[in-house]
């Protein structure tokens, strides 16, 4: 529920914020006119939120300092090579700092143990915008894309995303649809790193089996088995080394690339390793996925773990999936930074 919570939530921000984006369909109701009077919420005014990244950064930096500005807040970035944090300074002074002098913590580090000491000595909440464990912020997105095209899963055609007419769709307070999606077939192929480590955790608690291909030295390491288990998702997964065997009936393949950041040592190793793991359409034709098929990549992506006629044709959701960070994220800012206090207060009365 707390997943499709923050989903509709993200269609709601990306509707206030771009509504002319809203389909055909929805127009009368969600008028151009109507729209220039809404305002995103202001959670964040007159609030900071600092960006701490220790790694390089496209989507997560653009989504999280515009949603910030979108709800009326100030996004403080703060690079490797700004603050004094990994050459004089711990993780634990560095939250206590910073913590004590904005209203929230993104934070992209190296071990995601350093995360784990934030989140232990902020005194704000801190989110993961990346570790070398998990990204679970890239996951809200991929959920929303697959949410959006869900009609193209169910292979009614005509229906289009967030339909209202739609009988299944369920209204929440705000007019906002998140469209029904079937159980999926996720394929996932390549290297076994925190994109893949997230989808784990979440893909069988929303009812969609995943298969993964990955070399078995590349297998996912003991705390995120752990996790795994725990939450029961270990049913839902199969697991082996043969990407074809993986492609078997998938109705979405997704990959990452084969060289996480700070892994560009072991290129030349991981190149020979992950040889054949390319996804292509003739890949997924030999392996029997689903016909429809379509293709997700968190981005950055290189050609080595997916050829063009895939990245650039018409299966491919990747650009629609790099927009969803954003609205993704500003759910996540809203209610867990702009609203925390809310939350913060309740939970102490
Ligand atoms: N997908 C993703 O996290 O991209 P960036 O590394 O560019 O933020
Ligand atoms: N696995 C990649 C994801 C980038 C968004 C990395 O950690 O570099």
């Amino acid at each position: 529920p707390q997943i499709n919570r923050l989903l509709t939530h993200s269609l709601h921000c990306k509707r206030i914020s771009k509504p002319w984006l809203e389909p055909q369909s929805r127009k009368s109701s969600y008028s151009k006119q109507k729209h220039q009077l809404k305002m995103p919420s202001q959670s964040l005014f007159n609030k900071t939120v600092a960006l701490l990244f220790s790694k390089r950064s496209t989507r997560t930096r653009l989504a999280s300092e515009t949603s910030v500005t979108l709800l009326g807040g100030k996004a403080l970035f703060l690079g490797k090579e700004d603050i004094q944090l990994g050459v004089n300074e711990t993780p634990r002074d560095t939250a206590r700092v910073i913590g004590g002098m904005t209203e929230g913590i993104f934070a992209r580090v190296g071990k995601h143990e350093e995360i784990e000491e934030l989140a232990k000595y902020s005194p704000v909440p801190v989110l993961n915008a990346l570790s070398d464990l998990w990204h679970p912020t890239q996951i809200l997105a991929d959920l929303l894309t697959l949410h959006e095209h869900a009609h193209l899963f169910n292979n009614t055609k005509t229906q289009q995303p967030s339909d209202p007419s739609s009988p299944s769709q369920k209204r929440n307070k705000k007019g906002i649809y998140l469209p029904d999606l079937r159980p999926l077939t996720v394929a996932y192929v390549g290297d076994s790193a925190n994109v893949l480590h997230d989808m784990l955790v979440t893909y069988p608690r929303l009812g969609h089996s995943l298969r993964v291909a990955s070399p078995l030295k590349y297998r996912a390491p003991k705390e995120v088995w752990n996790r795994v288990e725990e939450l029961g998702c270990d049913k839902g997964i199969w697991w082996g080394e043969d990407p074809k065997e993986a492609v078997s009936g998938a109705d979405v393949v997704v990959t990452d690339t084969w060289i996480s950041m700070g892994q560009e040592a072991e290129k030349a190793q991981r190149l020979q390793d992950f040889n054949g793991y390319q996804v292509t359409e003739a890949l997924c034709r030999e392996g029997g996925a689903n016909p429809d098929w379509k293709f997700l990549h968190c981005l950055p992506r290189k050609q080595d773990e997916v050829d063009d006629e895939v990245f650039y044709g018409p299966r491919s959701l990747v650009f629609p999936e790099a927009d969803n960070r954003k609205w993704t994220t500003m759910a996540v800012f809203d209610l867990f930074i702009g609203r925390w206090d809310i939350h913060a207060e309740a939970n102490e009365s």
